[in-house]
């Protein structure tokens, strides 16, 4: 019997590989002009890393981790997300002593245990960016223009971006009680789950999706009429932040996250466009004001957002991805394969995506396989050419056929090409 891969775990084929490297290469540009940095992260950590910042009475740490022990027995994590990773990194790197306001950017695989399903993974993949040591509502409000820009570029349209406030340690705890109070009466509608959680974490019964803890919320009181004063100036100087840049978002004062360590500011952006069904969000984040210092550094207040790659990949307009067709070099006849590799290699110089065909058969059989690769051009070099000083072109997508000299073929690819990409 063959092996196969894991449930949520998927090869991401060559055709995807283009979507997502043009997706890559885009944040690279847009993040690099925001003035962020890369970094790359280790994908395990020590699993005290997660409980410590996640929280113990979330989703991720009490059921989606893949934890094991090594083979001194320490408690190791593949990493369900890249914001406790960074943080440590901060942190123990000194990353902080380098300037006042650190911007930095990742990529890369994310592993939680969840149930499979479109746009949900095992191992899924996130973009993301991170500004540390500024309190500034425009940080917040400058990172959510940089996602902005960042699908504009991309070509995606009809996003929406809700917007929230959860407080600080100072005003949460107030609400907290007084969402346990309205909840009092209703626990036996909620789900184990948010029964269990209700004395620590009474928030989670909000992000429920379940239909008992959907109506035992309903009505239920909103955070943002218990913020705090200096609370409700950042959200304030927030949205106007926004309104400023022209970012459009609404406000959602249901909205909570999954994650313990936000503060403050926290937003999640959806898709409308039915692509995506049930997993409609596309990228979410927010402020966390105490997690550089709850994990051991100096107090650091933060923003950042992650990008579901999977998920952004499906709304990208695949017409968008930059392609140079390929061009599938044959030579045909004693002693034209080695020049035939030389010339290709001229091509690829010339800027043109060149793949030299060696095998053996007739130029028929030759000729079907270029077009099962997907060959935009056949360049053929044969003895009549090599005589002649030329290689003939052909055209896959029209059949046309000319004799050309070498030396015009790049001008000639280019130029069609950008004829039929306009
Ligand atoms: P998150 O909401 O858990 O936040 O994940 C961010 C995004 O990752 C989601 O909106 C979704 O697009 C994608 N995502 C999450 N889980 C899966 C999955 N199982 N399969 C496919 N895509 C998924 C965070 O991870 C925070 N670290 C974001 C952040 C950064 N907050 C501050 N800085």
């Amino acid at each position: 019997m063959s092996i196969t891969g894991i449930r949520g775990f998927n090869d991401i084929l060559p055709e995807e590989c283009a979507v997502w490297r043009r997706i890559e290469d885009e944040a690279v540009r847009v993040f690099t002009a925001f003035g962020f940095s890369e970094i790359r992260l280790p994908v395990v950590e020590k699993t005290e890393l997660f409980l410590r910042s996640i929280g113990e009475t979330t989703d991720i740490v009490e059921k989606q981790m893949y934890t094991f022990s090594d083979r001194h027995g320490e408690s190791l994590a593949l990493r369900p997300e890249g914001t406790a990773p960074l943080v440590r990194a901060y942190i123990e790197k000194r990353l902080y002593a380098a300037s006042p306001a650190t911007r930095l950017f990742y990529m890369g695989p994310m592993f939680r245990y969840e149930r499979p399903q479109k746009g949900r993974y095992r191992q899924f993949h996130q973009i993301g960016a991170e500004v540390l040591g500024t309190e500034s509502p425009m940080a917040d409000a400058e990172a959510l223009k940089m996602l902005e820009t960042l699908f504009v570029s991309l070509g995606i349209s009809g996003v929406e971006i809700e917007i929230n406030s959860l407080g600080c340690p100072r005003c949460r705890p107030a609400y907290k009680e007084e969402l346990k109070g309205f909840l009092a009466d209703k626990t036996e509608r909620l789900c184990d789950n948010c029964k269990g959680r209700i004395g620590k974490n009474p928030l989670r019964a909000l992000d429920c999706k379940t239909p008992g803890c959907l109506t035992a919320t309903h009505g239920a009181p909103a955070v943002s009429d218990f913020l705090c004063d200096a609370c409700g100036g950042h959200f304030k100087g927030l949205r106007s932040a926004l309104d400023m840049l022209g970012v459009a978002a609404k406000v959602n004062p249901r909205m909570v996250r999954g994650l313990d360590y936000y503060t403050r500011t926290t937003f999640e952006v959806t898709s409308g466009a039915g692509t995506l069904g049930a997993q409609n969000a596309i990228a979410a984040g927010g402020r966390y004001d105490g997690l550089v210092e709850e994990l051991g550094g100096p107090a650091t207040p933060c923003f950042g957002f992650a990008i579901g790659m999977e998920r952004l990949a499906l709304l990208v307009d695949r017409n968008r991805v930059e392609k140079r067709p390929l061009v599938l070099f044959l030579a045909m006849g004693d002693g034209a394969g080695e020049k035939g590799v030389e010339v290709a290699a001229r091509l690829r110089d010339a800027g043109l995506r060149v793949v030299a065909d060696y095998a053996e058969g007739s130029l028929k059989s030759r000729m079907k396989r270029a077009d099962r690769m997907g060959a935009g051009y056949v360049i053929i070099l044969g003895e009549d050419e090599i005589r002649e000083g030329v290689l003939t072109v052909k055209d896959m997508t029209t059949g046309a056929q000319e004799k050309i000299a070498q030396d015009k073929i790049p001008a000639l690819i280019k130029g069609r090409s950008q004829g039929a990409q306009a």
